[in-house]
């Protein structure tokens, strides 16, 4: 079964509505752990919107399950994970102005300067994912620059407004997971996944990592972290590929 990597940057971003303590996403990964999350994941952005350098750091302390930091390749963030060494650093575009990451990273445009970075997250021990459209061109050139993963990013799949939408963004994204196989990266899913919307791509063959936030902290307002967690896991052992939804 693929991993669950559950995304807790929005509870931070609740905490930062009022620029207080609470709720703390320390205790959301914990919480996220107990409902038997696979990995925690956390974006530390350039303007430190939601996660800050504090969550960063007990996040690195704290966490029993693998820790993803999704981060851009600006230098001082470069120089934070060099720091933390989280075991996986998933690499990400970062626009201030956006409202979560919209759409992949270009490796392709980027190579140069992500040679460079991506050497230096491995020589601390970190795997290094790269978040992309599922495109061949922009596959192969993560595996060029050094990178063992690649995420897959699933909006195309989550925004279609039709079936013949979703059909297609499915079938690119079971070539993204053939090309990267191909090229023997570990191949990640996330963006727009939720309890509604995530069989079709649980049942793809080959993801080994989804990465989901937003729906599963927005149940959690609900019914808890951790059983928000369960559910999205019993989900993905429900839909998993060879099993009959
Ligand atoms: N994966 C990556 C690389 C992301 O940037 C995000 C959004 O922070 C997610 C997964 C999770 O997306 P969502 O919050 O839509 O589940």
């Amino acid at each position: 079964m693929p991993s669950l990597g559950v995304n807790i940057d929005h509870v931070a971003t609740v905490r930062q509505a009022r620029r207080t303590d609470e709720p703390d996403p320390i205790w959301a990964a914990a919480e996220a752990e107990l409902g038997g999350a696979d990995c925690i994941t956390f974006h530390l952005r350039e303007d430190r919107r939601h996660i800050n350098d504090r969550d960063a750091r007990l996040l690195s302390e704290t966490v029993g399950v693998k820790l993803n930091m999704e981060m851009s390749v600006a230098e001082d963030i470069v120089a934070v994970a060099e720091e933390l060494r989280p075991a996986q650093a998933t690499l990400v575009p970062e626009r201030r102005e956006e409202l979560t990451t919209e759409g992949g990273l270009d490796v392709v445009k980027h190579r140069a300067v992500l040679t460079r970075v991506v050497e230096r997250l491995r020589s601390r021990g970190i795997v290094v994912s790269a978040f992309i459209e599922p495109l061949p061109d922009q596959i192969r050139a993560s595996a060029d620059v050094g990178c063992q993963a690649v995420e897959l990013w699933t909006g195309a799949y989550a925004h279609a407004s039709d079936d013949v939408e979703r059909r297609k963004a499915l079938g690119d994204l079971a070539e993204g997971i053939a090309v990267g196989k191909g090229v023997d990266m570990d191949v990640h899913g996330g963006h727009g996944l939720t309890y509604r919307n995530v069989a079709s791509v649980a049942a793809l063959p080959g993801f080994c990592e989804f990465n989901i936030g937003h729906s599963i902290v927005s149940r959690a307002v609900f019914v808890g972290m951790r059983e928000a967690v369960r559910q999205m896991k019993e989900l993905l052992v429900r839909y998993e590929p060879g099993e009959s939804p």
